[in-house]
């Protein structure tokens, strides 16, 4: 029998692809260079299955290309906003992503930056890299306590709450968080955290704000001037969500006319391109979109897609299908 063809945009932890390659016939992308519009669209006329990351562009223009072949959709990644979803019904392109498997790791991350901005660890890093450092003094880089303070979250899904857990077990914090549903069912059992009625409450009294909602036109800009002026002046925020939940020259303008203390961002709006403003702060510490970035998160999410695609083709119910 042959064997449905299986095309993957980037290169996947080498274990995952030879699991792939055992299974069906793989195309990989050798140069690990993002691909064209145009090749995209080849992409979904040549291969049963295209397996997207999170950095590739699927609007209308390019999932309405004629004569498809692609049935399906295997996103290595949870967030599905670089997808448009409406399309991709409309074509009858099913779509599955990774939940799960990267809450523990990206959590971390938005912990990481959470600390380095809270404690000036990229400014300090840079500053005995520069040689300037003239030594330890009581006045030298101080900085803000993260023990004991309030962590505000918006959005309170799986990522959101493991931060709260660590947040709260780790580091003696007192957790907030706003989410649209009341109804929508918290995930963790006994966790003490409380909800606020609006984000512009949420806001106004917590030391560190964490973004965890989704991308896409319903979150763009949530954070923009208005609430940003509503943080206190030493209030830290986090984004490991999506980049344009922020509007990034609000923030920009914020962090140099310090009405909020720091930032600690690993998302950027259109990125890799962020907007230069942030390289020329010291207040906010950048991270190269590493949330899931472990060898073994970036294998579980894999062998996610592995298993979805094993469900379609044999005709299984799908794992986890976004539409
Ligand atoms: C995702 O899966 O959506 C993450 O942003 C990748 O780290």
């Amino acid at each position: 029998m042959t064997k449905p063809k299986v095309l993957l945009t980037r290169r996947w932890p080498a274990s995952v692809e030879a699991k792939l390659q055992q299974r069906y016939d793989v195309t990989l992308n050798e140069t690990d260079t993002p691909l064209t519009a145009q090749q995209l669209q080849a992409a979904l006329q040549q291969y049963d299955a295209v397996c997207p990351t999170v950095c590739d562009s699927l609007p209308a223009a390019v999932l309405t290309v004629e004569n498809k072949r692609c049935k399906i959709l295997g996103n290595f990644g949870v967030g599905y906003n670089h997808i448009d979803v409406v399309a991709a019904q409309q074509q009858g392109l099913i779509i599955t992503n990774t939940p799960g498997v990267l809450t523990e790791s990206t959590a971390d991350i938005a912990m990481t930056l959470l600390l380095m901005s809270a404690r000036r660890g990229a400014e300090g890093d840079r500053l005995v890299r520069s040689g300037q450092w003239t030594g330890w003094c009581p006045t030298q880089m101080m900085s803000s306590d993260v023990t004991g303070a309030t962590l505000g979250l918006i959005g309170f899904g799986r990522i959101a709450q493991a931060m709260a857990r660590k947040a709260h077990y780790g580091f003696g914090m007192k957790i907030l968080y706003f989410k649209p549903s009341p109804a929508a069912p918290i995930l963790t059992e006994n966790l003490p955290a409380a909800r606020c009625d609006s984000i512009e409450q949420l806001l106004s009294q917590t030391d560190f704000v964490s973004l965890h909602c989704p991308g896409g036109v319903e979150t763009k800009h949530l954070i923009n001037a208005q609430r940003l002026a509503l943080m206190k002046p030493t209030a830290h925020l986090i984004n490991t969500a999506r980049g344009d939940v922020v509007d990034s020259v609000a923030l920009i303008a914020a962090l140099k006319a310090r009405t909020i203390a720091g930032a600690g961002l690993d998302v950027y709006e259109n990125e890799p391109q962020l907007d230069s403003g942030f390289l020329t702060l010291d207040n906010v510490s950048l991270l190269p979109h590493l949330g899931s970035a472990t060898i073994a998160t970036r294998t579980a999410m894999g062998e996610k897609v592995l298993a979805n695609l094993e469900a379609f083709f044999t005709r299984q119910t799908l794992i986890d299908r976004v539409v």
